[in-house]
């Protein structure tokens, strides 16, 4: 039930800081230690590369998973799009593992990759928030999202349960293969910190709203750049504003922008910059000045300790892998105040459905 809230999206946003204390309880233990089946871990470790195959929001979580996996494992990360891997499929390793995304657990174009892998006898594991779902009930092995049930066409919770699901087993992996960045890093308090700082964001939200009725109100498009997990959120962040508010909005790696996007900067278009990356934020810095002085409106996400006097929005610091949990919670609302501005139902976007399940 959405109760005294107006839309799902906007309760399944505020349900975030649950989402995270509950994962720390499902998964880890009172001294910090991960809790997850042996028969997982031995298989990763075992394995020499892993496919994450997923669609739309949970293919967006899986880049940021790549990063966190391949930091803690040493194992290489791929990510795919099944509607693309089930028909190319790319050349496989000699002892691949596969991690299946999906809030549903029921979209089609996952399962069929799913499969052929059955069908060739090779190790799969599904994430998803829902028990006994078919990718759940066909994959080797489940672990569960425990985001509670996301109502709203557009995911939210889902993707930052995915990302600290996908850290947790990062770390169980990290840890049996002894891997000092695994070691080292107190996963549980530093999720414990996320969902507070994503508490002090979500307060935050009129004086979010009044940011979208400036830049976001009448325009047709806007941009989202960033580096790294800056652009794996952008990706995503301008996912959930295209499906929602109908503004055409694409993430770009910012490097990237000099090399063809930039023509479409006009006067007043939106560039929303995302900056979370200590080693990539000055470069990021320069690619506005250059949309900049082409007329684009900027609007810049910052981290705490990154951050100058003038940016729209800055967020308190978080451990550096962990930034896109709460570098995500203002896009999102961003999305939601866009759609109600411009008189849109934001649960139940036009040609959409809340599950895919024809390919
Ligand atoms: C976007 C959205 C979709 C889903 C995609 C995959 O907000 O909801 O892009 O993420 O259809 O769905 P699942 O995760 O259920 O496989």
């Amino acid at each position: 039930e959405k109760g005294t809230y107006p839309y799902y999206m906007l309760k399944e946003i505020d349900e975030q800081p649950t989402v995270m204390r509950r994962i720390i309880q499902e998964y880890t233990d009172a001294i910090g230690d991960t809790m997850i089946d042996e028969k997982i871990v031995k298989k990763i470790i075992a394995s020499d590369r892993i496919y994450v195959v997923a669609c739309g929001t949970s293919y967006n979580a899986g880049w940021v998973g790549k990063a966190l996996l391949e930091k803690m494992t040493n194992i290489p990360v791929e990510v795919h799009l099944s509607s693309e891997f089930g028909y190319n499929m790319p050349l496989l390793s000699e002892k691949p593992f596969f991690i299946f995304l999906s809030q549903s657990g029921e979209t089609a174009d996952s399962r069929q990759v799913l499969v052929q892998l059955n069908e060739l006898g090779l190790p799969s594991l599904t994430l998803t928030n829902v028990a006994g779902s078919t990718l759940s009930r066909e994959a080797d092995y489940t672990l569960l999202l425990h985001a509670g049930p996301e109502i709203a066409v557009a995911s939210t919770k889902a993707y930052t349960a995915q990302i600290a699901v996908l850290a947790v087993l990062a770390k169980a992996v990290g840890d049996s293969k002894k891997n000092q960045s695994s070691l080292k890093f107190d996963l549980a308090h530093e999720l414990s910190v996320i969902a507070a700082v994503m508490e002090t964001i979500i307060d935050e939200k009129m004086s979010i709203s009044q940011l979208v009725e400036e830049y976001l109100s009448t325009t047709r498009n806007a941009f989202y750049i960033g580096r790294g997990v800056d652009y794996f959120v952008s990706m995503e962040a301008s996912l959930k504003l295209k499906e929602i508010s109908y503004i055409q909005a694409e993430g770009f790696a910012a490097g990237e922008l000099k090399h063809g996007t930039i023509a479409l900067i006009e006067e007043g278009t939106p560039v929303l910059g995302v900056i979370t990356d200590r080693k990539t934020a000055a470069h990021t810095r320069g690619n506005l000045k250059e949309v900049e002085s082409r007329g684009a409106h900027n609007f810049v996400i910052s981290l705490g300790s990154l951050s100058k006097e003038t940016d729209q929005l800055i967020i308190p610091d978080v451990h550096p892998l962990l930034t896109p949990l709460v570098s995500i919670i203002p896009t999102q609302l961003i999305a939601y105040f866009a759609t109600l501005q411009r008189g849109y139902d934001v649960d139940k976007p036009r040609n959409l459905a809340k599950s895919v399940t024809v390919e």
